[in-house]
């Protein structure tokens, strides 16, 4: 992926830093964009994967919406151009003042975790002389078969109203006069591999589709929320999830009736692939076990392995050497969790080599820190 040029570039350029490639960013958008209009479905990205502004004016100039978990995703996702009807609110716990933003700015809809945020949501309507849309977040019960720390579905999450709960919270929602229930959502978890969950996503959907109609009700929206994983092992292999086959499988076993509408959050799988972390190697130091590399980035710039355990594939652009040796990859910060990866293969690196670290597009750049008091890492494009 990184020619000589465009080492040469990183060379001149200030470590750590973050580095988007425009290009793969909407080649991505545009495969994505055929997949859902392929069935008119809707996607709503999910800003919590990388709220750059450069990134989200990117996305929402393809006509997609956003997905926002807090006021101000709502604020900024508005600021780079998603238009209000096309944002969704969601989130376990949205403060008062986060779901007056929500609603003074008329978002298309609030996904909604809990009775009692329903009647928060009312009342704060009702105190704006308004009317908010709401969807009701469903836990389905579904394991995603994803790392257990963003598992989401599953019926002990955190998150979601529970199945059982179901037809009490619907007649609690239509009893409030300053809420509109237009459909139910779901969110079964993030990086997903297997498209057997999406098919038990689907089946959960068409089950509660049919207690519905029983009560009554035929709502308009359904939303299947994000998920779906990437390539972190390859990810010049597999630059662009396989969207088509994702939106093939949903239309074969979704039911959706005349008029209804089908939506997707999708954050990982729009920006992972497009983004590359590159730090500096500011040490090398043998170990009776091992042999460090210390670079000059750590978790506070990318935070997924030491959070998650996650792994991305770490190169090194700059090493002039045939000769592999291990190294564990780690970086400055006091704690002893700042480690990238351990045991991996390098060509033989030393001190001001620059390492790169694949696939950091997504929950990278958002979640850096100033932990230890350092500096937020610096941002580059591929077309400036
Ligand atoms: C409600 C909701 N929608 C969408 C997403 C985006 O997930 P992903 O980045 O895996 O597509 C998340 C991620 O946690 C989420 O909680």
């Amino acid at each position: 992926m990184f020619d000589k040029e465009l080492i040469k570039r990183f060379e001149t350029l200030d470590t750590p830093f973050y580095y988007y490639d425009i290009q793969l960013l909407r080649e991505t958008l545009s495969r994505l964009k055929s997949a859902v209009d392929k069935y008119g479905y809707c996607v709503h990205y999910a800003v919590k994967a990388n709220a750059n502004p450069r990134i989200l004016q990117e996305i929402s100039s393809f006509g997609f919406g956003a997905d926002c978990v807090s006021g101000n995703e709502v604020l900024r996702a508005l600021e780079c151009g998603f238009p209000a009807d096309k944002v969704v609110f969601a989130g376990v716990g949205k403060s008062d003042t986060e779901i007056e933003i929500g609603i003074k700015n008329n978002i298309f809809c609030f996904n909604v975790e809990s009775l009692q945020e329903l009647e928060v949501i009312n009342k704060i309507a009702g105190q704006n002389g308004k009317t908010a849309s709401v969807a009701l977040r469903l836990n389905p019960g579904i394991d995603a078969h994803t790392n257990k720390c963003i598992n989401t579905g599953l019926a002990d999450s955190k998150f979601g109203i529970d199945f059982n709960q179901m037809e009490a919270t619907i007649t609690f929602a239509q009893k409030l006069s300053n809420i509109k229930l237009i459909g139910i959502h779901f969110h079964i978890g993030s990086q997903i591999l297997d498209k057997e969950p999406y098919r038990l996503l689907c089946q959960r959907s068409n089950e509660m589709q049919e207690k519905l109609s029983l009560m009554g009700l035929d709502l308009p929206e359904i939303n299947l929320g994000g998920g779906l994983g990437i390539d972190y092992d390859d990810p010049d292999k597999n630059p662009v999830p396989d969207f088509e086959s994702l939106m093939d499988l949903i239309h074969a076993n979704l039911d959706v009736k005349d008029r209804q509408r089908v939506h997707f959050e999708f954050g990982r799988a729009i920006v992972a692939q497009c983004g590359t972390m590159v730090a500096k190697t500011l040490y090398i130091k043998p170990a009776s076990q091992t042999t460090f590399a210390i670079v000059d980035a750590g978790f506070t710039d990318l935070i997924r392995p030491a959070l998650y355990g996650a792994h991305h594939k770490i190169e090194n652009l700059t090493s002039h050497y045939a000769q592999k040796d291990k190294y564990d990859i780690v970086g400055p910060i006091c704690e002893s969790t700042d480690v990238f990866d351990t045991g991996i293969t390098l060509p033989k690196t030393v001190r001001g080599d620059l390492i790169a670290f694949r696939s950091a597009g997504a929950y990278g750049e958002i979640m850096a820190s100033r932990y230890n008091l350092r500096n937020l890492p610096n941002v580059y494009y591929s077309d400036n």
